[in-house]
């Protein structure tokens, strides 16, 4: 069985703003995904990745790729409209056994630590599909276009996802195929395996794991 890594990279961040996409910004003189890169590399139970991203980025991302030597960087495929396009093309253009595990992670999450991956890495080996996610504190309303509130939910069963989530191959590519076919899309993958009928466990995340999206995010 391998591990191997997709990165969704294509996103041109309207919430964060201004010119470059936000993870391609530096902290700390270094990438956010160059940051990102380094933990998935450096782990000995990851065999491979693969990122996705826009055409106009490619150069820029073999630059980065050379310089923080991520040796384990196969293949950079073309990023699409939403998120999910991004995802299907880079699985589409991974080969793989039916039971190898695919991760996908943000790009824009650089504090996942190197534990919880290999954690995480452990359970989807046992349960195939498995994500991460936070107990929510707050309390949780749903509210009409008017923001009248219709509902208080039970926020006892309630999580908020993170990235990475990791699912078998055969399971998550067939899901990806239901789900291109009936137009049905999900904001992340777990959404599209549930849409296939498959039970998606959710294991603690850590808080540290913020996905950078706002200005404010990168003075964390
Ligand atoms: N992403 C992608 N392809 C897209 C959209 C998003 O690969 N068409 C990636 C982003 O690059 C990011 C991750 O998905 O690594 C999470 O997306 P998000 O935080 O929403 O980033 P953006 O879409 O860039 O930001 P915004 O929604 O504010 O535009
Ligand atoms: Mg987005």
């Amino acid at each position: 069985m391998k591990v191997k890594v997709i990165i969704p990279a294509s996103g041109s961040g309207e919430r964060f703003g201004g010119k470059t996409p936000k993870q391609f910004l530096k902290i700390d003189g270094k990438e956010i995904i160059a940051h990102t890169l380094e933990k998935f590399n450096s782990i000995s139970l990851i065999d491979e990745i693969i990122i996705s991203t826009q055409l106009e980025y490619f150069v820029k991302l073999s630059t980065i790729i050379k310089k923080y030597n991520l040796k384990k960087v196969k293949k950079i495929t073309e990023g699409g409209k939403l998120r999910q396009d991004s995802v299907y093309n880079a699985l589409i253009n991974l080969e793989c056994d039916r039971d190898d595990l695919i991760l996908v992670h943000d790009a824009v999450r650089p504090f996942i630590s190197n534990k919880k991956i290999i954690e995480l890495v452990k359970a989807a080996g046992k349960e195939k599909c498995v994500i991460l996610g936070l107990p929510v504190n707050e309390t949780i309303k749903r509210v009409d276009k008017n923001n009248i509130v219709t509902e208080t939910l039970d926020r006892n069963n309630v999580w908020a996802i993170q990235t990475p989530q990791a699912f078998q191959y055969s399971i998550l590519l067939n899901a990806f195929e239901k789900a291109m076919s009936e137009n049905f899309i999900g904001t992340d993958e777990a959404a599209i395996v549930e849409n296939a009928g498959i039970d998606v466990k959710v294991m603690e995340g850590e808080k540290r794991n913020i996905k950078i999206t706002v200005k404010g995010d990168v003075r964390l």
